[in-house]
């Protein structure tokens, strides 16, 4: 892995492997400086299938190394309005299916924000409440969408935005299609972590994976820092990192 400077932003490039590996060991320390203190650390977690590699990565450092999730807390970024949690394209069903029933975190830790709600802005304020009572997410996940989007927060929300009911983009329900058997079968409405929510985590991690993710991540990186492209917020962050492959990296030279 190799450390570049894109723009005005650090971003480690590198095979797959050495990615999740590197992103894993932020994880393991963080775990286990928190165990050691007797305390929870609390992740953010993303889905898609960028992350997926990673989360095989932990799930090996849990059976073969004996790495502890018991002290994990996780919030999900976001969950598809109305499949219901039982549903196979569901956020809740993925993240169970790809991490959470192989590691040896605790049911009552795990958060992802209701895919059926009878009130999402009273919902998506209680989730805001767990976060804070949890006491913030301490390492964030984030996976980049084609038009820049960060959780669903899509191209023109704004930096002050909360968890929130939204409306996803064209793009978003495009990409989406072929996990659902096509467009009309793909949720138009989801709940969403906020921009604002995002950018309080302490650390924020942004992976993206392909070529097709290499444009929107050079606009995100190196582009003006606006709505118009939410994933460009973590260019103000303090402590944010760009794990990219090469594919998304672009050459590198002229990224
Ligand atoms: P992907 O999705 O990991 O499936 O590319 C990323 C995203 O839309 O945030």
């Amino acid at each position: 892995m190799k450390t570049i400077t894109i723009g005005t932003q650090t971003a480690h490039v590198g095979e797959t492997a050495e990615l999740c590996r590197a992103l894993a060991d932020e994880v393991e320390t963080l775990l286990k400086e928190r165990a050691a203190e007797g305390r929870l650390a609390v992740l953010g977690l993303a889905t898609g299938s960028t992350p997926l590699p990673f989360y095989d990565e932990l799930i090996r450092r849990h059976r073969e190394e004996g790495l502890s999730f018991s002290n994990a807390v996780t919030f999900n970024l976001d969950e598809y309005e109305g499949l219901g949690r039982e549903h196979e394209r569901s956020y809740w069903h993925e993240m169970w299916c790809n991490l959470f029933d192989h590691l040896d975190i605790k049911a009552e830790n795990v958060s992802v924000p209701p895919s059926v709600s009878e009130d999402p802005d009273r919902d998506a304020a209680a989730y805001e409440e767990a976060i804070r009572e949890a006491g913030g997410i301490d390492w964030q996940l984030l996976g980049i969408g084609g038009e820049g989007h960060i959780g669903f927060n899509e191209k023109g929300s704004a930096i002050d935005t909360r968890t929130r009911r939204v409306t996803l983009a064209r793009k978003t329900i495009v990409d989406a299609a072929p996990g659902f058997g096509g467009e009309d079968k793909v949720p138009t409405h989801a709940i969403t972590m906020g921009v604002a929510t995002i950018l309080e985590a302490r650390r924020v991690v942004l992976m993206a994976r392909g070529a097709s993710k290499r444009e929107i991540v050079k606009r995100a990186m190196t582009g003006e820092v606006s709505s118009e492209v939410p994933a460009s917020f973590l260019q103000n962050h303090q402590n944010a990192g760009w794990f990219l492959d090469e594919e998304a990296a672009g050459s590198g030279s002229d990224a």
